[in-house]
């Protein structure tokens, strides 16, 4: 693909030159359009017994974003009290929101159960927390299946190296607690790691956890975590997860599981990156140029405290050339190995090493490509910048802004 942004029209007519002099770079620019394509075809995974996707909201809660997954009809994930009062604050009634929290406080924990929210544990302490401050209640608990899958080994999230959920080997440990306390155990929940392309550890642990259910009566619901991939090298051809096959392969495992039941719980899922990743991009302004000893570095404002992904996991981002208005066609310019890095007082603080990009001038704009998940939550304010502005590409081609850009009186009134 020579230009993502060209070829789905990313900025629906408008010029990404104005849109960053009128709300200033970095920015963090997102398209509506694309954001509710993601989230309804996570939603129609499985059509064949009671389905519901979670939208993972940890990946992004910007309010507007969060008001698009309650109208496309997903439901949501919570992971902090944060999480919980943002899904709240954008409408969504409590019994739409799962609490999967980890190693949280008994008041943390009572503001979901004051507020109706269901809870899911993530181990035998926090159940018993659960138990104690709420006997009696009904709640969902956190398997570790055993099988992780991920990109990275900082996104794995279930297999034998990680902090998350409940050993299978527990399992009666469980059960000896809900009694204790008389609770009801509603639900089970997983989550095996993060972009996975190749869906076949998380089947794996479908069945692992398919098999663990059958173990627990009248259960409620199922929910198989999140995790999806996308494409980050879309610029070299990168084909999207086949969600179509994953669908067919994911429906007959339930079937199996149904049969042998007896009856089909609620089954959910949690994504996030696949909903909202590829529907962002960051914008940001070239400001300096230079060969150190025979490294082109390109200088700009995308520090690693507006998308830390790259200095941290090591991941990679598609990034676009835009001169004058326009995206610098690839494959009509020379193209030059270059440095893309930030303003941040660190030398990992590197977008891309020795990227081919076609040539760069000094005020261009670099657009960061699928910056949706993972980028504005996870920003900082490290060396005292501040955080960017969030501005949507809204369905009828207007650009409206969503989160305006902190100010130096924000970073006083804290004092
Ligand atoms: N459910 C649970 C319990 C999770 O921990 C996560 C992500 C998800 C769902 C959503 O996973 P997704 O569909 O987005 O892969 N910061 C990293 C990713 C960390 C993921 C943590 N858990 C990154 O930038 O790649």
């Amino acid at each position: 693909m020579n230009s993502f942004i060209n070829e789905v029209d990313f900025f629906k007519g408008n010029n990404p030159e104005d849109i960053a002099r009128e709300y200033g770079t970095p920015l963090y620019v997102y398209n509506e359009d694309i954001i509710r394509d993601r989230m309804m075809k996570v939603a129609g995974v499985i059509t064949r017994y009671p389905y519901r996707a979670n939208y993972s909201c940890k990946t992004n809660t910007n309010l507007e974003i969060l008001k698009i997954a309650l109208s496309v009809g997903v439901n949501a994930d919570a992971m902090s009290e944060g999480e919980m009062r943002m899904l709240l604050h954008a409408g969504f009634p409590a019994e739409k929101i799962f609490y999967v929290c980890n190693n949280v406080s008994a008041d943390e924990m009572r503001f979901a159960i004051d507020n109706g929210i269901t809870v899911s544990l993530d181990s035998l302490d926090q159940l018993r927390l659960f138990g104690e401050i709420n006997p009696g209640g009904k709640c969902a608990v956190r398997i570790n299946p055993g099988v992780g899958a991920g990109v990275h080994e900082k996104v794995v999230t279930a297999g034998k190296k990680t902090k998350f959920a409940i050993p299978e080997g527990d399992i009666d440990k469980v059960f000896e607690i809900a009694d204790k306390y008389g609770l009801k155990i509603i639900g089970l929940n997983q989550h095996v790691g993060s972009q996975y392309m190749d869906p076949t550890p998380f089947l794996e642990a479908v069945d692992n956890l398919l098999r663990i259910a059958m173990r627990f009566e009248k259960l409620e619901f199922i929910d198989f975590g999140g995790g999806y991939g996308i494409p980050y090298h879309k610029l070299d051809d990168e084909k999207e997860f086949d969600m179509k096959s994953f669908s067919g392969e994911f429906t007959a495992k339930l079937d199996k599981f149904v049969r042998e039941y007896g009856s089909a719980p609620m089954f959910k899922s949690e994504p996030g990156r696949y909903c909202v990743a590829e529907g962002g991009v960051i914008l940001g302004r070239v400001h300096s140029i230079k060969d150190n000893y025979g490294v082109k570095y390109i200088g700009t404002d995308i520090g690693m405290n507006v998308l830390v992904r790259p200095s941290m996991y090591d991941s990679w981002h598609d990034i676009e050339i835009i001169s004058d208005g326009k995206v610098v066609d690839r494959d009509k310019k020379k193209m030059e190995k270059a440095t893309v890095c930030g303003n941040i007082c660190e030398s990992g603080d590197v977008l891309c090493k020795d990227r081919p990009l076609p040539e760069v001038r000094d005020n261009d704009l670099v657009c960061v490509l699928d910056a949706g998940a993972y980028g504005y939550s996870m920003c900082s304010s490290y060396n005292t910048r501040l955080r960017p502005a969030e501005v949507m590409i809204c369905s009828d081609g207007s650009v409206k802004l969503i989160r305006r850009r902190e100010t130096f009186e924000d970073m006083f009134a804290f004092y």
